[in-house]
C-alpha cells in the first residue's frame, strides 16, 4: 500500500511524521510518566518508517522494530533521512519486519511498549492484530494508539482533496466520489486513494474500544478529539459520537 506520498509535499510529509507525531508521541507517554528510553518498542503498521527513525533518535529506546504488511523500503527512508534530517546512517536500534495481516513473526512478551500511529482505520482485522499485540507485550506493558480520521467524521474518507467539503462518504454515492476523483484524468494517485478509501475498515470509537476490550486490553488513558463542524442534512439521523469524533489517542493496558 502506498502512504498517500503521491503529490504531497515531501518537507511536510516528513516533518509530519518525522517531528510532529514523535513529539505527540513521546508526551503521550510523558504525561504518564513513561519514557521510551532503554525500553523495547514496536510500531504496528509503521509504513515508510520516518516516525520510527524519529521516534528512534529522539527517545533512544534499546531497539524499535517497525512492523508492516507492506515491506518498508530502507532505501527510501536512508535518502529521506539524509535529505531532510541531515541522518548518514539509520541507527543500530531500529529494525523492520515484514508481518501478515494477522500475525507477527515474534516471540510472546518482546516488547515493552507498541505504538501504532494512523493504522487502526487501515487494518481489516483489528480484534486479531491487537491480540497479537497483547501476545508480543509483556504483561505490564503498554500500548499507545493514534487515530485520525475516524470514517464517519467530516474527512473519514481520507479524500479530502477530492472533497474539502467533507462527509462524502454521507452525500455521495460511490459511483458519484469516483466520478468526481476521475473527472479530470484518472491518475495514479487518484487511483490508489479511492482503492484505500473503499478498504478502510469504517471502524467507530466505540468500535475501537471494543475491539481492544476483546483482544485484553483496558484503555488506561484516552483523548478524543472532536472539532466543530457543518452537519449535512442526509446525516441527521447520525449519532453525534460518530460524526462528531475525528480521531482518538490513547493507552491501553493488559486486562488478563
Ligand atoms: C496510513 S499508513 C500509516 C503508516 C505510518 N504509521 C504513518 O503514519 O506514516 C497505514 C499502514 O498500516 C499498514 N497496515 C495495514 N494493515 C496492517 C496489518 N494488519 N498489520 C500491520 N500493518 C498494517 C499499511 O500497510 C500501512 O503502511
Amino acid at each position: 500500500m502506498s502512504h498517500y506520498s503521491g503529490s504531497v509535499d515531501r518537507d511536510v510529509w516528513f516533518a509530519a511524521h518525522f517531528e510532529i507525531a514523535v513529539e505527540q508521541i513521546c508526551e503521550f507517554f510523558a504525561g504518564d510518566g513513561i519514557s521510551l528510553q532503554g525500553k523495547r518498542v514496536a510500531d504496528v503498521g509503521c509504513g515508510d518508517g520516518i516516525i520510527d527513525l524519529g521516534l528512534t533518535l529522539r527517545a533512544q529506546p534499546a531497539s524499535l522494530v517497525g512492523l508492516d504488511i507492506s515491506p518498508t523500503d530502507v532505501d527510501h527512508l536512508r535518502s529521506k533521512a539524509l535529505e531532510h534530517a541531515g541522518v548518514t546512517e539509520l541507527p543500530p536500534e531500529l529494525s523492520f519486519v515484514h508481518c501478515s495481516e494477522t500475525g507477527f513473526p515474534i516471540e510472546d512478551g518482546s516488547f515493552d511498549y507498541v505504538v501504532s500511529w494512523s493504522a487502526f482505520e487501515h487494518i481489516g482485522d483489528p480484534v486479531s492484530v491487537l491480540r497479537e499485540i497483547r501476545r508480543v507485550l509483556t504483561a505490564d506493558g503498554v500500548l499507545f494508539i493514534q487515530l485520525w480520521p475516524f470514517f464517519d467524521s467530516e474527512h473519514g474518507t481520507h479524500l479530502v482533496e477530492w472533497f474539502p467539503e467533507g462527509f462524502a462518504q454521507h452525500r455521495y454515492s460511490q459511483e458519484q466520489i469516483l466520478l468526481r476523483m476521475t473527472e479530470e484524468t484518472f491518475s495514479d494517485r487518484a487511483e490508489v486513494m479511492y482503492r484505500e478509501y473503499r478498504t478502510l475498515n469504517q471502524i467507530t470509537a466505540d468500535g475501537l474500544h471494543l475491539a481492544l476490550r476483546q483482544a485484553g486490553f483496558v484503555i488506561a488513558k484516552l483523548h478524543l478529539q472532536a472539532d466543530a463542524v457543518h452537519v449535512p442534512v442526509e446525516m441527521a439521523d447520525m449519532p453525534p459520537s460518530r460524526m462528531g469524533i475525528s480521531g482518538v489517542k490513547l493507552l491501553a493496558v493488559p486486562s488478563f
